[in-house]
This record gives C-alpha cells, structure tokens and sequence, in this order.
C-alpha cells in the first residue's frame, strides 16, 4: 500500500530529511586521502545522534554501521572498517536518519583528491540522471515515467543501470511501497504519483556492464566487471509540481 502523508507528518519527513542530507555533507567533506571509513562512520553516528534522531541503517536487518560507504567497484552497501581511503577514489555515502517516527535516506559520490576522468563523468551523469527521472515526480505522471527517464540518460552517455536494487517509498519505515526501478519494463506496476507520496529515488549507475555480485560479507555489492559505480540519492515529496527534495543536497555540513 502506498501512503500518503498529512502535513503534519510531511514537516516530520523535513526535519529527519534535513538531519539526513547534513550527515551525507559530513560524510562528503570527510572524503580525503588517509580517512579511513570508520572514521566517517564514528563522525556521522555522533552527529545524528547529536541531532536526537537514530541512523536508520544501524542494526537494520542485522548492518553493522550508520552508513554505506562504497568505494570505486563498490555499488552499494559497503561496510565502513579499516579501509585508507586513497588518491583517486571515488566514495559512495548513503547514509539515513529516523526521526519522530519518520526517515530520511539520501547518498551521493565523492571524489578522493584528484579522479579520472571516467570516472568524474560517471558521478556527474549519475548525478544528472536523478534530475532528469524527478521531471516526472509529480501529478500526472506514472511511475515508469520517472523510471525511463533516468534509463535514457544514463544509457544515453554510455553507462548502465543495476537492476537488482532500486529506489522505493519512505515514511514510518525506510521502505516502503512502491519499489522505484531505475529502469523499465513492460510487465511492471505503472503507479500514479499523487501529492503526499514521498519515495527516495536512487539511481546506481555502473560505468561498465549492469551486473553485479554480493560479496562474502553479505552486503558490500561490487560491480562484475571490476569497473566503477556510482549512487545519487534523495527522498522527495511529490507535489502537484515540482517536487520538494526533503534532503536537500545544498545542506551545508553541520
Ligand atoms: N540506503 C539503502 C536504501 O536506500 C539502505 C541501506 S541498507 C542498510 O535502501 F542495511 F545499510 F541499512
Ligand atoms: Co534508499
């Protein structure tokens, strides 16, 4: 079932949606050479909870961290721990904070210093892709709408969509209906979106092939084809027009 928010409830989606994009600002400007991971992890554990809200990741079907730090191959779910993050890497946070009963979830990539040129096009394109689906986030316009936009562009430059993950709805729980592909197909559900619907849309973008494989942690997800991948994240209300970014990606960190 797809819920629609009061708006009551979407003022609580702003303040866990701003506590979350403030510790992606956090986690973003920590990315350096010689950071380790579980350096970012500590630092937005203790701002969130700073905040009086909780990482929605923490404990989350057993995850061991408050965010999901992906690094060049990585695509998603990557655990923080002991890795030196180096020279020409390039960082993926997702993090999410819970809030009076309400959360936000949000991630983006990072360069490390100085990147490659491939790899600097594939965060700006991954980036761009969210953009170009939000242009359909609004009355009037059904789910696949959103969903085919960001396939075209991302394809369109030369770069592949992950399939097994997708974005989805959020409120009360971090997921909830609908699941929000990155891609179409002809036999998926085709969802009107109607105001008071808040998804976190999430395009995973992979600079080679689409495949992907879990690794023997459980979580981190890496690319096949050992070529980069990006992420771009926010949760969105949808409107009867432009949709509002509830993690609004010019959050300063705190
Ligand atoms: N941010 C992920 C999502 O959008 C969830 C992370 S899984 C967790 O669905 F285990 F790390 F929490
Ligand atoms: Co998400």
């Amino acid at each position: 079932m797809i819920t629609l928010k009061s708006s009551h409830e979407i003022q609580l989606m702003r303040q866990a949606g701003k506590i979350t994009a403030a510790a992606r600002a956090l986690a973003g400007a920590m990315v350096a050479p010689g950071v380790t991971t579980r350096e970012i992890d500590r630092a937005v554990y203790r701002f969130i909870k700073s905040q009086g809200a909780v990482p929605s990741f923490l404990n989350y079907q057993g995850y061991p961290a408050s965010v999901c730090i992906s690094v060049n191959d990585e695509v998603i779910h990557g655990i923080p721990g002991d890795r030196v993050l180096k020279e020409g890497d390039i960082v993926s946070v997702d993090v999410g904070a819970f809030k009076d009963g309400f959360h936000g979830d949000c991630a983006a990539t990072y360069p490390c210093g100085q990147i490659s040129e491939e790899a600097s096009r594939l965060i700006a394109v991954t980036r761009q892709s969210f953009f170009e689906g939000i242009r359909f986030a609004r009355e009037g316009y059904r789910l696949p709408d959103l969903s085919g936009a960001i396939q075209r562009y991302v394809e369109a430059n030369g770069f592949s969509v992950v399939r097994e993950y997708v974005g989805h709805g959020i409120g009360t729980q971090m997921h909830e209906a609908p699941e929000i592909p990155n891609y179409v197909e002809p036999r998926m559900g085709r969802p009107r979106f109607l105001r008071g619907m808040t998804i976190a849309v999430e395009p995973m973008v992979n600079a080679g092939k689409a495949a992907i494989r879990v690794m023997p942690d459980g979580w981190t997800v890496r690319t096949r084809d050992g070529r980069y991948s990006a992420h771009y994240e926010n949760t969105i209300l949808i409107t009867d027009g432009a949709p509002e970014i509830l993690t609004d990606p010019d959050t300063k960190r705190p």
